[in-house]
């Protein structure tokens, strides 16, 4: 008998599929630049708010996707190597896949935190350029447009693999949970919290953080 668990709430699935979208529009209208650079910069903003929603529903948000679940000791991650995972890594990121979602986070604050101080000496300044000398607008738009441009790159094309690989090599399919939220497993697990409520409130976190980016994109002016 199997026992169906909600692992990932609506939130986390709107969080990562908005996420995927947005990336995919960066790339291209940075890539592309001129007449599409306000859109790279609102999609920007975009990502921006996604990446300060994500921390705090590390905090409060469904079960499995709390930073709690998902960030391991490096002693775990290597007994989870070794074939020595718990039950409970079977539900939410295991502690391998927990990392590249960790380095993913990371690496996209800092793309966006380059991108806020860049500058393509055409057109298109981040909003935080003005502040800061000229030597520091070239470091980070040389971080953003090159290094960080690459890392995520990197980043997700391993992350489809982990994902490819899961499914051909160890027959599990990861995605079908980040579409609908659950998955189906031998043992009883607890579920995410997934109900109007917890909904609503992550609707509020996220409008609070668009706003504060708002808020700060209009202040920088
Ligand atoms: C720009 C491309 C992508 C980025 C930046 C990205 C980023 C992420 C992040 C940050 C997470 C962690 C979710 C969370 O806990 O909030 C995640 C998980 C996940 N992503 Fe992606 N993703 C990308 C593309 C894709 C694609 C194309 C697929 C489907 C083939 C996919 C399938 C998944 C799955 C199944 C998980 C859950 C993995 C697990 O069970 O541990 N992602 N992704
Ligand atoms: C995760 C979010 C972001 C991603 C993935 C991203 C990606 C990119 C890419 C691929 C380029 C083209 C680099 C090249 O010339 O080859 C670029 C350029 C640029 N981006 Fe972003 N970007 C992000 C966020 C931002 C933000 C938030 C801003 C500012 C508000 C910004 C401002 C710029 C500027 C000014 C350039 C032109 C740099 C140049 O070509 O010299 N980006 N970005």
């Amino acid at each position: 008998m199997t026992h169906k668990i909600r692992v990932w709430d609506l939130p986390t699935r709107i969080f990562h599929w908005a996420l995927v979208l947005c990336i995919v529009g960066l790339v291209s209208t940075g890539q592309i630049g001129g007449d599409l650079m306000p859109w790279h910069f609102r999609l920007g903003y975009s990502v921006l708010s996604l990446l300060l929603f994500r921390i705090v529903w590390g905090f409060i948000g469904g079960r499995w996707s709390r930073f709690a679940a998902f960030v391991h000791r490096p002693a775990m991650v290597l007994a989870y190597l070794r074939g020595r995972g718990q039950a409970e890594h079977s539900v939410g990121h295991n502690p391998l896949g927990a990392g590249s979602v960790l380095a993913m986070l990371l690496f996209l604050l800092a793309q966006v935190g380059s991108g806020l101080f860049s500058d393509d000496e055409i057109a298109a300044s981040g909003p935080l350029a003005k502040l800061v000398s000229n030597a520091s607008v070239g470091l980070a738009t040389n971080y953003h447009a090159h290094i960080g441009k690459i890392v995520l790159i990197v980043l997700v094309l391993l992350h489809v693999g982990a994902i490819v690989f899961y499914r051909v090599k160890k027959q599990q399919n990861l995605v079908p949970a980040m579409l609908h939220g659950d998955k189906e497993l031998e043992q009883p697990m607890e579920s995410a919290r997934d109900d109007l409520a917890a909904r609503a409130l992550a609707l509020l976190v996220f409008a609070l953080c668009a706003a504060a980016v708002a808020w700060g994109v209009q202040w920088a002016g």
